[in-house]
C-alpha cells in the first residue's frame, strides 16, 4: 500500500492527532457494523429496539438485545487497529479518541483519552432517579429495578435522544483543535457526531480516512485509505517509525 510521504511529514510535525471511529474499527474484532452487507440495521429496526419509547413498552426484548450485544463484547478482544491508536500515545503528545462506539474496546486497547459520543455498554442508570449501576446487573427476577423503583437501562445514546453534552463538547474542542484527524469505520452518516469531520476540517486538521468502501465524507478527505483498518493503521505507524528512527 502506497502511503503518501507527505502524510507522514504531516504526522512529523503533529503535535495533536484525533481518532474519530465507529463499529468498522471493531467489525475486525467479531463486532458486527449497524450499515452495509451484514449490518445490523439490515435485520433489525432501530425504531424497535434502540429508542426510548421502545424500552418503556417492552424492557425485557430491549435488553434481550443488549445483553446479546455485550455478550459478543465481552468475547472480543482489541484488534490491531485499536492497538495501533494506543501504541500512538507513546509517538505523539496529544492522542485523542473520539469514538461512536459503545464496546468499550479502546479503553481496554489503552487508550487514554478517549469522548464517547454514544454511551459506553459497561454502564447502566437508572430511567427515573438516573442513578448510575455499573456493576453487573442481574436478570434473574427480570428486568433489575433501582432503588427508587425505576427501570435500569444501558447508558446508551437511542434514537431521538441527546448526546452526553460534556463527551461531544469535548470531542468538539478536540476536533477544533486537530492536526491531522483520522475518520476510521465510520459511514459518517449519524448526526451530530458525524459533524465533527467538518468541524475539523473547517479549523484546518488534515483528515485521512480509512475505510473498506467510500463513504459520504471521502470527497472532502486528504488521505483516503480502502481497506481494513487493522491493517493499515499499523501500515501507516511503522512508517512514520521508520521516518523517525524509531
Ligand atoms: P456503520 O455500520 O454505519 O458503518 C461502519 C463503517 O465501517 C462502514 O462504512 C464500513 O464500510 C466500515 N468498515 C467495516 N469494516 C471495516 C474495517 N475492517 N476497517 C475499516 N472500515 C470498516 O457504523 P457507524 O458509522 O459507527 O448509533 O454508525 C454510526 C452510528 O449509527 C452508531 O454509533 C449507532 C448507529 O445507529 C447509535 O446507536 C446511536
Amino acid at each position: 500500500m502506497q502511503i503518501d510521504k507527505l502524510l507522514i511529514d504531516k504526522l512529523k510535525s503533529a503535535r495533536s492527532v484525533v481518532f474519530f471511529t465507529g463499529a468498522g474499527i471493531s467489525a475486525e474484532s467479531g463486532i458486527p457494523t449497524f450499515r452495509g452487507k451484514n449490518g445490523i440495521w439490515n435485520k433489525l429496526k432501530p425504531e424497535e429496539l434502540a429508542n426510548f419509547n421502545a424500552f418503556m413498552q417492552n424492557p425485557d426484548m430491549v435488553w434481550e438485545w443488549y445483553n446479546h450485544r455485550k455478550k459478543i463484547i465481552h468475547e472480543s478482544v482489541p484488534n490491531p487497529a485499536h492497538l495501533t491508536i494506543a501504541d500512538m500515545q507513546k509517538y505523539f503528545d496529544d492522542v485523542t479518541v473520539i469514538t461512536q462506539n459503545i464496546d468499550n474496546l479502546h479503553r481496554r486497547a489503552g487508550s487514554n483519552k478517549i469522548f464517547e459520543l454514544h454511551g459506553n455498554i459497561e454502564r447502566n442508570y437508572c430511567v427515573k432517579c438516573k442513578k448510575f449501576y455499573n456493576e453487573e446487573l442481574d436478570f434473574s427476577e427480570g428486568v433489575p429495578k433501582c432503588d427508587c423503583g425505576g427501570l435500569i437501562r444501558p447508558d446508551v445514546v437511542w434514537f431521538g435522544e441527546f448526546l452526553p453534552q460534556d463527551q461531544f463538547k469535548a470531542g468538539e474542542k478536540a476536533a477544533m483543535n486537530a492536526d491531522i484527524f483520522f475518520i476510521i469505520g465510520t459511514s459518517a452518516v449519524v448526526y451530530p457526531a458525524a459533524g465533527l469531520v467538518y468541524t475539523a476540517k473547517q479549523n484546518g486538521a488534515v483528515l485521512v480516512e480509512i475505510n473498506v468502501t467510500e463513504t459520504e465524507i471521502s470527497s472532502i478527505v486528504n488521505y483516503s485509505f480502502l481497506g481494513k483498518a487493522g491493517e493499515i493503521l499499523p501500515e501507516i505507524l511503522n512508517k512514520y517509525k521508520t521516518a523517525v528512527n524509531l
